[in-house]
């Protein structure tokens, strides 16, 4: 089953609270939280564009203006950097925008990641559509979701992004049961289960913040009841259509590249230092200083209280 159709719709699910986030994301979404010098979501909105998804829906909530306003033009700025003639400065006002239509729609009810992606159903109408969760920043340079489109334009039906993690790791993911094809990077998948015990998932293979799917997906979400912690889960109504396979097969891409998931501080700490480290202009001071400021550290690791003294 092959898909001729191609993709150029994006959902996002964007209201979520961020409470691993508090008290940052109190009155600041936790999209708009700095990587380097971008909100998250701009990285997210910048891969959706970049794998030609030109129409994008977030689905928000209440507190989640700022992303709206961000994704519009600022006349006032772009004016007052035009006057001083500050074309650096008005360049880093591009945006996404400005290629690709955004679309915003409140969830309402915070019911979960299904009952997020199910209010897209008007929106996405019959074609496969694609889903980016925020929280999950994919390296630019790791081109997952044009993978994805394209294991979809030979298999159909729908596509998961799969990582492996270690066991201790895996209740925090949705996890597949899979079985192997003639492509290393690719896997179907048999079976899924929201966020198992170590001892109840099927495989190591976690399923990661993006999903190609097919339409057919809203009319399972329809009829899912709550599953994990009371929510509407989208991998549960995956796993009915892995069961079922009415909606065509469900593959997986391996994806070993870059990923930070920047709902979370420790690994959003990675993303900036990381990022930060890589970027032409500020790269090189940064990583100098870095450096420096590692190898004074690791120096005194071997009396950690001095380090609460320095
Ligand atoms: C959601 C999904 C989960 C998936 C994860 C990826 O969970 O429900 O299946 O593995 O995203 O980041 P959440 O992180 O929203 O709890």
């Amino acid at each position: 089953m092959t898909s001729n159709r191609r993709i150029i719709k994006a959902v996002i699910p964007a209201a979520g609270l961020g409470t691993r986030f508090l008290p940052a994301t109190k009155a600041v979404p936790k999209e708009m939280l700095p990587v380097v010098d971008r909100p998250a979501i701009q990285y997210v909105v910048e891969e959706a564009v970049s794998a030609g998804l030109s129409e994008i829906l977030m689905v928000t909530g209440r507190n989640k203006r700022p992303l709206e306003d961000h994704f519009d033009r600022s006349f006032e700025l772009e004016s007052a950097l035009r006057e001083k003639g500050d074309v650096a400065k008005l360049s880093r006002l591009d945006s996404p925008s400005s290629v690709a239509n955004i679309h915003y729609l409140r969830q309402g009810d915070p019911r979960g990641l299904g009952h997020a992606v199910l209010r897209a159903a008007s929106y996405v109408g019959d074609d496969p559509f694609a889903v980016l969760l925020g929280d999950d920043l994919i390296d630019a340079r790791d081109d997952l979701l044009t993978r994805m489109t394209e294991v979809h334009g030979r298999h159909g039906g729908s596509v998961l992004a799969l990582m492996e993690v270690s066991p201790d790791q895996i209740s925090r993911y949705g996890c597949a049961a899979v079985t192997a094809t003639g492509e290393d990077d690719v896997l179907r998948v048999t079976g899924l289960v929201e966020k198992p015990s170590p001892a109840r998932a099927p495989s190591s293979y976690a399923v990661i913040g993006r999903y190609v799917l097919a339409p057919e997906v809203f009319t399972v979400l329809r009829r899912t009841g709550p599953g994990r912690g009371g929510e509407i889960q989208l991998t549960d109504a995956l796993n009915e259509m892995c069961e079922s396979g009415t909606a065509g097969p469900v593959h997986g891409v391996v994806f070993s590249g870059r990923r930070y998931d920047t709902g979370d501080p420790s690994d959003y700490l990675r993303a900036v230092v990381r990022l930060a480290w890589e970027r032409e202009d500020l790269g090189p001071g940064f990583r100098a200083w870095l450096g420096e400021f590692v190898g004074s550290r690791t120096g005194l690791t071997a009396a950690p209280e001095r380090l609460d003294a320095a």
